[in-house]
């Protein structure tokens, strides 16, 4: 057994016209803006950068996005916690390819964000300052190698029940870079089902690990739905802007649906007595999450918060000299470019 290293706590707008060489202002009504804005909403069209929207969508879109991208940058930590570590050298290519995986999500989202006017250096600062979340699962140790396969099956299997909606968002950007963010999770998924499979094939020893990692992380993925519903104050408003199309109670019973089967074909139980077939619904009924403890490592008091939020500091701070060398490449070269240019127009 390797020795864990995931050393956490135990415990209003104007429009121009040109008309005969006069420039001419039109005050465009801002209910009209918005009307239109509406239209396009019902229509479940996209909203794109360039167009009208009201300042509390696109807020709401800020905090969203960058909470998304954050969770990719900070989630992987746990898992990377593991990869010199891993028992074969396919293991190994698998983890690796996961974990970059993870590092392009947070960048497409960071670039997301960026065409509503946050830049990732913002958005970064704010993160590190405790005044943006993540995910609260990723505050959560990895205490083995199994832990591996169990976020690959359930963490990133909560992902993609929360994300699959997400690829029909009404933001564009948002939207587009999901579809391709949920192909990629769907391999992540795939291949912790099969790591946790080949576990429960081999020895008794290892059955025991993926049972213990299971019960580790089975409340904690259903908490990665956020609050229930009646506590979501944003989730009312979240779905009238198209931003998200389903409520937290409806996607967490979809993912408990999903995974009960699933776990029955892996030979491993959920660590929930009240969890049982209800014919009348035809859903699984299950126990309520620990709130209090959902709450209290949302506000910074799990496992892991402080170790993950260092962690990325430093990668911030020591990475401030590739930052620049590359901006300072960047400008060189566009100096270089036009220099050329007009050397080019005196010939
Ligand atoms: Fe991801
Ligand atoms: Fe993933």
């Amino acid at each position: 057994m390797v020795e864990p290293n995931d050393q956490c706590r135990t415990h209003g707008p104007q429009k121009g016209t040109s008309k005969g060489g006069v420039v001419m202002t039109t005050q465009v009504n801002e209910t009209e803006l918005e009307a239109q804005f509406a239209d396009t909403i019902s229509r479940k069209d996209r909203i794109e950068p360039r167009d009208w929207m009201p300042e509390k969508y696109r807020k709401t879109l800020v905090r969203q996005v960058a909470q998304h991208a954050h969770s990719e940058i900070i989630g992987m930590q746990p898992e990377g916690n593991w990869i010199s570590r891993a028992p074969s050298l396919r293991r190994k290519a698998i983890l690796l390819a996961k974990v970059q995986d993870e590092a392009g999500h947070g960048l497409y989202l960071y670039s997301a964000a960026e065409t509503l006017g946050a830049t990732r250096d913002e958005l970064t600062e704010k993160l590190i300052a405790g005044k943006q979340k993540y995910s609260s699962i990723f505050n959560y140790p990895t205490l083995s190698y199994t832990d591996v396969g169990t976020i690959g099956w359930l963490v990133d299997g909560a992902a993609i029940c929360n994300q699959v909606p997400l690829c029909r968002t009404s933001f564009g950007p948002y939207g587009r870079a999901m579809i391709r963010i949920c192909k990629e999770e769907s391999f992540h998924q795939r291949q912790g089902y099969e790591l946790l499979m080949t576990m429960m094939r081999g020895t008794e020893e290892q059955r025991a690990s993926v049972q213990e990692s299971v019960n580790r992380f089975w409340w904690p993925s259903l908490m990665m739905f956020g609050p229930p519903d009646d506590d979501s104050p944003n989730t009312e408003q979240s779905m009238e802007w198209g931003i998200k199309t389903h409520t937290n109670d409806e996607l967490r019973q979809k993912f408990v649906d999903m995974s009960v089967p699933q776990a029955e074909a892996l030979g491993v139980t959920f660590p929930d007595e009240g969890l049982k077939w209800n014919e009348e619904r035809g859903h699984y009924d299950f126990s309520t999450p620990d709130w209090d403890e959902f709450w209290a490592v949302v506000k910074g008091n799990g496992p892991c918060n402080e170790q993950r939020v260092a962690h990325r500091k430093r990668a911030w701070d020591e990475g401030a000299w590739v930052r620049e060398a590359a901006l300072a490449f960047a400008e060189n070269s566009a100096a270089d470019t036009e220099n050329t240019a007009a050397e080019e127009a005196a010939k």
